[in-house]
């Protein structure tokens, strides 16, 4: 049997406290300090930097190391031998389907891609240069007023079908933001396509015309919807976590997963990485530009992660699906990515981004992927919150499912003014 093993926390007033320390299967211990309150003392950690918001059985991250698991599995390994969907049911369920479950799991998903017909309608009220990820944000929570009947939380079986309905949903709620903001017609899914296939169809296809998806193309874009499944506790789903704690529905929740997704610092960046390519616009260039990171005066964008303190595993494989698909588009002497290769090069080799150990995340090669796949830059972000909402629900899930969770409410460490008495307002 383990030994339970405690930490000592003596204050400078000579009062001193037993913690418990816990283990994981992997990562390093954490002393459970939740029962300091009881006690008046709280802990100062802005940002989370040391600590744990909860236990999970999903997502592994070693960012010292660079090793990325989804329930036990290695990011290359999934990238390489499965399929989103599969990863899908590895997230929300524990375990790889056999054929039967998998087929079972297709066929759901599936049967759920269509929106209802009102939610066509909901689009108008948008301007048609509203962000897409202003789009989302509004009709995934939308989504909870038209699906009334799986909004019981506490019930497995509201909280299936409502996992199913948002997986099936978000790519063609995707699809229609950007539809609508280029002013071209809805395509309704067509669910003898794969996932990755029909989130491309329903964004490029027109009525007018034949759509046969390139099937190079159409791995990459899975792919980059694996890499970006999971990431255990980042922003976005630590805040579908602390919104889910209250009992919210699972519709809004994801919808405020997606708002905290869209910053620069977080989902924005492949976005920014790929922007900040074409403001240095060559190669000649970079030397210069790193020099400006260096002083300060700007992040290189796509360089850099709260965890990984090492080479970003997914950036590892996103960086091998970019050579292939710019060789299938014969877009190898693409001036972009010499200049991504060039920066990658002089930033690697620079001190400062060895110090600082700042490697090249995965929206450093996403951003030019997606842009090779012609996907405009204004829904990079939206084609993660695609591959991430599985990710949020089954976090999402595994709360609630563990009965035990309770509301979400951090402390603070108050330095605002000491009492004082009301001024009326001619005195003041
Ligand atoms: N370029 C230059 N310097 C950087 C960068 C960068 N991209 N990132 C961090 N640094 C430097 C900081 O200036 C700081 O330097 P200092 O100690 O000399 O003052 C040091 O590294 C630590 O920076 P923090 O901001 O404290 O590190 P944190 O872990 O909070 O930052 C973050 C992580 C936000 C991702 C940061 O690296 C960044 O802004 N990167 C650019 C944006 C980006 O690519 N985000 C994508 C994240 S991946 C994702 O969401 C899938």
């Amino acid at each position: 049997m383990e030994k339970n093993r405690i930490a000592t926390l003596t204050m400078d007033d000579g009062r001193s406290v037993e913690l418990p320390i816990m283990s994981g299967t992997l990562g390093p211990d954490v002393i459970d300090i939740h029962n300091l309150g009881k006690l008046g003392i709280f802990t100062y950690d802005p940002a989370f930097f040391s600590t744990a918001s909860c236990t999970s059985e999903i997502t592994f991250i070693d960012g010292d190391a660079g090793l990325l698991y989804y329930r036990g599995y290695p990011i290359e390994q999934l990238a390489e031998q499965s399929d989103f969907l599969e990863v899908c049911y590895l997230l929300l369920n524990g375990e790889l389907p056999d054929a039967g479950q998998k087929a079972e799991f297709n066929r759901k998903v599936t049967s759920h891609t269509m929106v209802h017909d009102q939610i066509t309608r909901f689009f108008s009220g948008f301007r048609r240069d509203a962000h897409p990820m202003a789009v989302m944000v509004g009709v995934v929570g939308a989504l909870s007023a038209f699906y009334h009947d799986s909004l019981d939380i506490n019930n497995p079986e509201h909280r299936d079908i409502s996992a199913l309905r948002m997986l099936a949903k978000v790519p063609t709620i995707a699809a229609m933001a950007h539809k609508y903001y280029t002013g071209a017609p809805f395509m309704f899914p067509k669910n003898k396509f794969g996932y990755a296939e029909n989130l491309m169809y329903m964004m490029f296809a027109t009525p007018a015309e034949e759509y046969i998806p390139n099937p190079v193309l159409v791995r990459a874009l899975d792919r980059i919807l694996i890499l970006h499944a999971d990431h255990e506790q980042n922003a976005s789903t630590s805040t579908v976590r602390l919104a889910g704690s209250s009992g919210a529905n699972p519709f809004a929740c994801i919808s405020s997963g997606i708002a905290a997704l869209w910053g620069p610092a977080h989902g924005g960046a492949n976005e920014a990485a790929l922007n900040m390519l074409m403001e240095i616009g060559d190669v000649s260039r970079v030397k210069e530009y790193v020099q400006g990171v260096k002083d300060k005066k700007y992040r290189l964008m796509g360089f850099g992660h709260r965890v990984y303190k090492n080479m970003d595993p997914r950036a590892s494989v996103m960086r091998q699906t970019c050579h292939e698909v710019l060789k299938e588009l014969k877009l190898e002497n693409n001036k972009l990515f010499e200049l991504a290769m060039e920066l990658e090069r002089t930033a690697l080799s620079d001190p400062y981004f060895i110090d600082h150990k700042l490697y090249p995340n995965v929206d450093f090669y996403s951003g030019i992927v997606l842009s090779a796949l012609g996907i405009p830059t204004n829904m990079f972000t939206v084609i993660f919150a695609v591959a991430r909402t599985i990710g949020w629900i089954s976090q999402w899930n595994e709360m609630i499912a563990s009965g035990d969770h309770k509301i979400g409410r951090p402390r603070q460490l108050y330095r605002g003014a000491v009492k004082r008495d009301y001024v009326p307002e001619k005195k003041r």
